[in-house]
């Protein structure tokens, strides 16, 4: 009997690619779709051919392709001791969060269908990957904004944008309900800022700085950049809290963990330091645009996970943009 049957939707993005890969490698069998919204096959070419992977061009919100992949897990589930769902199908990107439908769909309902799925099948544990935006205008503190701290989060008439955190805190709540009613074991997450050498999305910040300075050697950024720090974290690293999570039976109790790094930068900081490991000595900087209800820092402090899991960053900033640029530059 194997181990372990890991069901992965959004499979080809940035945590769900490398989750399979990681998995696969290490013999597990991974059952993974995605409907390349925000990704493409090349994500997944290292593992394509793996007897270990199954891969299916399906949506969440496809009521017979869900079906299909709930048959082929029921089918398989008396050989495996133990079956893992990890939910990392999302419409995640920051022009999307203004516009209510675009995310509710798949964020939500498709949450939802995919965590009754699991429990119909009797999985052992549902992992719900959420996000840091909950944390809205209030994301950063002294010391980081930790999960028990209260949410303030925008309310309607000050921004659409923070339906994307509702929506999100919803299925923190749906996670949280079906633990404690004993149908599976699981929590949620609240990553910030993940970013991979494999990033199609030229919108994210660290891909469009890269390709910006690759083409011309200036950064067009939205005039919020002027202010605004982050922390980034790699997807070998969002991947790794998951793994973390799912190993720490204690930690699945349909709470909520924060996943981040510390290590705080601004975005013309960042903007200097990707120029810097370019060759380039001057790059130029234009600002344009604005983005409504960004907050200026975003801070969380994970203690929690790295207390309950042993969970802690492994990639350095400066190490994951070296990665980025080598991919890049082919
Ligand atoms: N990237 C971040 O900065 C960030 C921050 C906080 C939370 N998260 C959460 O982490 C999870 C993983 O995101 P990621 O960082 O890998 O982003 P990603 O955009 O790379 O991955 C999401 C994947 O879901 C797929 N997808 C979208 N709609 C789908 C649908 N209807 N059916 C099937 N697949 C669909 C996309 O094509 C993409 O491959 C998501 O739940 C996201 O909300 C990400």
């Amino acid at each position: 009997m194997m181990e372990e049957l890991y069901i992965i939707s959004g499979v080809a993005g940035m945590t769900g690619s490398e989750l399979a890969g990681t998995l696969v490698g290490k013999g597990s069998r991974v059952i993974g779709f995605d409907n390349f919204f925000a990704s493409s096959k090349e994500a997944l070419k290292e593992i394509e051919d793996n007897d270990h992977f199954s891969f299916y061009e399906f949506d969440i919100n496809n009521k017979g392709q869900m079906a299909q992949i709930k048959n082929q897990a029921m089918a398989m589930k008396k050989e495996f001791k133990r079956i893992i769902y990890i939910n990392c199908a999302a419409v995640v990107h920051t022009e999307h969060f203004y516009h209510i439908d675009r995310t509710f769909e798949t964020n939500v309902m498709g949450m939802r269908l995919f965590l009754d799925q699991a429990i119909e099948i009797g999985a052992d544990i549902f992992i719900n990957c959420s996000t840091s935006e909950v944390y809205s205008m209030n994301s950063w503190k002294e010391g980081g904004v930790s999960e028990e701290d209260y949410l303030l989060l925008a309310n309607a008439e000050h921004s659409q944008r923070t339906s994307y955190a509702a929506g999100k805190l919803m299925t923190e709540f749906f996670m949280r309900d079906a633990v404690i009613n004993n149908k599976i074991k699981g929590c949620s997450i609240r990553f910030a800022n993940v970013y991979s050498k494999k990033e199609l999305y030229p919108k994210h910040i660290i891909p469009h700085i890269l390709m910006q300075l690759k083409q011309n050697g200036c950064v067009e950024l939205l005039e919020n950049s002027r202010k605004n720090k982050r922390t980034f974290l790699h997807n070998i690293d969002s991947c790794m809290a998951v793994l973390a999570l799912v190993h720490s039976p204690d930690a699945l109790d349909g709470s909520v963990y924060n996943v981040a790094t510390d290590e705080e930068i601004s975005i013309i900081d960042l903007t200097l330091f990707c120029a810097k490991k370019m060759g380039i000595e001057k790059p130029q900087m234009v600002f344009k645009g604005y983005r409504e209800s960004d907050p200026e820092r975003r801070m969380l402090n994970t203690d929690k996970i790295r207390n309950r899991t042993g969970w802690r960053p492994r990639v350095s900033l400066a190490e994951g943009i070296e990665m980025c640029i080598r991919e890049l530059e082919g």
